[in-house]
């Protein structure tokens, strides 16, 4: 691949840590222009792909603008700023000035610069927002440019990698795509065992309080009788011995109700069974900050029903789980570490077989097939590996989060928390070359054996543009399938 002339070039618009270019680059392709206005992911992509991508990408305002700064090229990829889309977000959507409107830049260098194909790459819940009519409105922005149009979605554990991330994908094609096919996906297991390095220099520490919070759960699984199937719903230990209103009315409806008492002298009690009998300010310490936020007078049919299931299962069991209580004293943890989620359902129960995650809604528990999915993670939500999977409880490093989007062979944000909000924020590259490969079909010759390369992809790409300048001196004779005058690549005519 480093000798052979590329076969195509693309543009990598919210370019990130390069996903597309590393997907585009194995298949023969050459990057001629990147926008990403992060500046350590900036300065990275020079490093990575010798590239210096543009930085803001509002700031190419006019068709003239586009005109004179972005090369011409035959594929634009971009992965447009999800937020505006995202459950997690607000779902402004298109109307989310700052970035919903991203799309639109996008179109407007779609429309000016007519490539021959494009692929847009967002969160899957871009195909329900708005009723539907978000996904709507871009395909029908894209036929407008007589683009067909194809979309689904993908997770790479689809692919033989283990996280399972879904995403949706727009293709794009102004030669049509009725020869176009999704790839397959695979149905095989998948295994995290299969991305760890045993060479790891661990940069950090699990801290005390969390260590202290898997041994205590992994102490409640222990516990827990084999003959007992564990619950599917959540397990909010607060909820152990409570039995403060929540159906009818709620803590902060009798608070309101009764400004004095509260819930003094009703006969109930708080989190872990605590007594009620005292001023309302100590009440509301004593119930649980799922069930004590002002105003909430109707609790949701979903947390009545965990709080009545919690309520349930630690009656049936109080024989193992009271010595339990009295070991470990969750009430002393954080609320977070009070609440544990078993998505590990019919497994031996030893917690260090597993891969944890530590969230505000608690201790989640998963099988090794896949790591959850990688986000913009805060320092504390990392997946943690247990000793049976590693030698030792660690945290994933930011080189094995890399080999989740098939990333492995790029330089890295030298800040963790900075490589593992941008591996968070990148699309994997493997998903998008097994799309690409055959979407590019027709556009130059990306010859087969590339293609079913099954090298990790990523490799040796500081010295990627190097080599590139090296075919070119070395008279590699470059054309482009897509034009049929010469093409005028860094000043010179090939
Ligand atoms: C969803 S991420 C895409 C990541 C990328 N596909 C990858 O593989 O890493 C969106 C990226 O767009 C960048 N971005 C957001 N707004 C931008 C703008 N106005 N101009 C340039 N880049 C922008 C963000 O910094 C972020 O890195």
């Amino acid at each position: 691949m480093a000798t052979a002339a590329p076969t195509f070039e693309f543009v990598d618009l919210f370019a990130g840590l390069g996903g597309f270019h590393v997907a585009l680059e194995s298949l023969r392709g050459e990057g001629v222009f990147a926008a990403e206005w992060e500046p350590t992911l900036n300065a990275l992509y020079k490093t990575n792909f010798g590239i210096q991508p543009w930085s803001d990408i509002n700031d190419l305002d006019t068709d003239g603008d586009i005109e004179r700064e972005v090369p011409d090229h035959d594929v634009l990829t971009a992965g447009f700023p999800c937020q505006p889309f995202s459950k997690a977000g607000d779902q402004m959507g298109f109307a989310d000035t700052q970035q919903g409107s991203l799309f639109f830049k996008v179109y407007q260098i779609l429309r000016v610069k007519r490539p021959r194909r494009f692929i847009l790459e967002n969160v899957p819940n871009i195909l329900k927002h708005d009723g539907g009519r978000t996904k709507r409105k871009i395909i029908e922005m894209l036929h407008s440019l007589e683009y067909s149009v194809k979309v689904e979605h993908f997770s790479p554990h689809e692919f033989g990698i283990p996280q399972v991330r879904d995403r949706a994908y727009f293709v794009g094609s102004l030669d049509g795509l009725s020869r176009f096919e999704w790839p397959t996906k695979h149905s095989g297991p998948t295994d995290i065992t299969s991305v760890l390095r045993r060479d790891t220099s661990l940069t950090r520490s699990i801290p005390e309080r969390t260590l202290h919070a898997i041994d205590m759960w992994g102490d409640f699984l222990r516990r827990s009788p084999a003959s007992l199937k564990m619950p599917s719903f959540p397990i909010w230990s607060m909820e152990f011995g409570a039995t403060y209103p929540y159906e009818d009315e709620t803590p902060p409806g009798v608070w309101d109700r009764r400004p004095v008492w509260g819930l003094r002298q009703m006969g109930v009690k708080g989190s872990f069974g605590q007594s009620l009998e005292c001023a309302v300010d100590g009440q509301k310490e004593r119930i649980p900050s799922h069930a004590s936020r002002d105003s909430d007078y109707q609790f949701p049919r979903w947390k009545r029903a965990f709080i009545r299931q919690n309520r349930e299962f630690y009656q049936d069991n109080r024989p193992w789980i009271d010595p339990w209580l009295d070991q470990w004293k969750p009430w002393e943890m954080h609320s977070s570490f009070q609440k544990m989620e078993w998505n590990a359902q019919g497994e031996a129960r030893n917690i260090d077989n597993f891969v944890l995650q530590v969230r505000a809604s608690g201790l989640r528990i998963k099988r090794p097939t896949t790591s959850p999915s990688l986000i913009a993670f805060t320092q504390t939500q990392v997946p943690i590996l247990g000793a049976n999977l590693t030698g030792e409880r660690r945290y994933m490093t930011p080189a094995e989060c890399a080999e989740l989007q098939s990333l492995g062979g790029i330089s890295l944000p030298t800040s963790d928390i900075e490589a593992y909000k941008a591996l968070g924020n990148a699309v994997n590259a493997r998903v998008v070359k097994a799309i690409a490969e055959r979407l590019l079909e027709g556009l130059g010759n990306p010859d087969s054996s590339r293609i079913a390369d099954p090298e990790p992809l990523g490799t040796k790409h500081a010295s990627a543009a190097s080599k590139r300048t090296d075919a070119r001196e070395e008279g590699a004779s470059r054309t482009n399938p897509l034009r049929t005058e010469p093409v005028l690549v860094a000043g010179r005519s090939v």
